[in-house]
């Protein structure tokens, strides 16, 4: 997260400060002082550890606000209940975040106001982690953080340097002065004006799994990684997107709304049940083929023989959301996986599919872009003459960094289009 020393945006902000059990809490009461003198009113919650660093009285002193520690206080629960606690705040900071937070916070628990007030709130939290180098490099703490980041929430640190404990490394609670800039940095994000706010979006992504019997079906190696990140980039820059998402082993994107489906049939219905809308991103690896009558019961090995499949053609989802219409998104955008002959074949699918955009990326054996996380991608746009589409060259990127140049591709169409008019350019 980049860090601003405009702090302007801090003006009035409501923070809700968890502090839990580490020695980096006494720095805390520097953070708070920080965060008011720029107008930010803070109410902190202490775990019991949180109170064996900073006591109650000093947090409550400095943030001119009752502290609050206990789930079961009848007198809290009556004048703050811990839901309203967790509501009535623009941003959850838990700083610092020790290593029993962030196993607390990802296994979903909820065994004091902390974590209590953590997973009922509805606001974004970002966390600043504070521990010794060898909990902070352990794999469950890293299992931990990265769950947590796929469910959105942000992180700041830790940073690396000389710790308490005696030993040197990456675990230091970054210092106040730096947080408050990243909380500033964070609300400084959101106050930019979303290009593709109140525009709606459907992405599949994925694969598709056609069932042969109740156990066996036949899929293909997408892993999701582009659909999911075209999704979580378009949220980023205010559509509301619905991802048509098959079965994949990723967390779904922060702020996507997620339909899972199974088969070809199911992604066909879900898109069209996600329209109108004013964007299609078909990034899904949809199934040419499923098994024309799939068997009720396993398939038996018999004296017969292996069985014959015989196969039905699937819907062609990009095709179908790109026929004219007044469902049909102003953009219809679709990828083409292809081995050889890359640009010819994306050029001759955008004028089968009649999309308005194809992403091709190449698939050949080595280039590593089925479930890895860079992709080698060329844009091709409808141009006036359909055997004549706009190409553009894109350098191998990351898929996320794919998504993000793609997400904004789109959003400079729809800002350079006015809203009546008929086909983006
Ligand atoms: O024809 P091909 O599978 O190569 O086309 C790839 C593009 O078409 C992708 O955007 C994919 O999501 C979409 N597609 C689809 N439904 C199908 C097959 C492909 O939406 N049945």
């Amino acid at each position: 997260m980049s860090v601003t020393s405009d702090y302007r945006v801090l003006e009035g902000k409501r923070l809700l400060l968890v502090i839990s059990g580490g020695i980096a809490a006494y720095k805390c009461l520097e953070l708070i002082r920080r965060l008011k003198e720029r107008g930010v009113r803070v109410r902190a919650v202490l775990t019991e550890g949180a109170q064996q660093f900073v006591t109650p009285l000093s947090v409550a002193a400095l943030s001119e606000e009752k502290v609050y520690t206990d789930l079961f206080s009848l007198t809290d629960e009556s004048e703050m209940g811990h839901i309203r606690l967790s509501r009535e705040a623009d941003l959850v900071v838990v700083a610092p975040a020790s290593a029993d937070i962030l196993a607390r916070m990802a296994a979903g628990m909820a065994n004091d106001l902390a974590t209590t007030a953590l997973l009922a709130t509805d606001k974004p939290v970002m966390v600043v982690p504070a521990m010794n180098v060898m909990m902070w490099t352990n794999p469950a703490t890293q299992a931990n953080v990265r769950t947590l980041e796929g469910r959105g929430i942000r992180r700041l640190g830790p940073a690396a340097g000389d710790m308490a404990c005696g030993e040197v490394g990456s675990g230091r609670m970054v210092e106040p002065m730096e947080i408050v800039a990243g909380i500033a940095a964070f609300f400084a994000e959101r106050s930019v004006p979303k290009p593709l706010a109140g525009r709606r979006a459907v992405v599949t992504s994925g694969p598709t799994h056609e069932p042969i019997d109740p156990v066996r079906y036949i899929a293909n190696r997408s892993s999701g990684k582009q659909g999911h990140a075209v999704a979580a980039a378009l949220a980023a820059l205010g559509a509301d997107v619905t991802l048509v998402s098959g079965p994949v082993t990723l967390a779904d994107p922060p702020g996507v709304r997620v339909v899972r489906v199974e088969t070809a049939a199911e992604m066909l219905a879900a898109s069209q049940s996600a329209l109108p809308a004013d964007i299609a991103v078909c990034a899904a690896a949809v199934a040419d083929w499923r098994v024309a009558a799939a068997a009720g019961d396993k398939v038996k090995k018999g004296p017969d023989g292996p069985p014959t499949l015989t196969l039905a053609e699937n819907p062609d989802i990009l095709a179908t959301l790109s026929q004219a219409g007044p469902a049909r998104p102003r953009l219809v955008v679709g990828f083409a996986a292809e081995t050889r002959d890359v640009l010819a074949y994306a050029a001759a699918k955008l004028a089968k599919k009649g999309c308005d955009w194809i992403v091709a990326n190449d698939v050949a054996t080595g280039t590593g872009t089925f479930g890895g996380d860079d992709n080698q991608v060329h844009l091709l746009r409808q141009g006036a003459q359909p055997e004549t589409p706009l190409i553009e060259i894109w350098p191998r990127l990351s898929k996320t960094e794919v998504a993000a140049r793609l997400a904004q591709a789109i959003a400079d169409t729809f800002l350079s289009t006015s809203n009546h008019s008929p086909e983006p350019v």
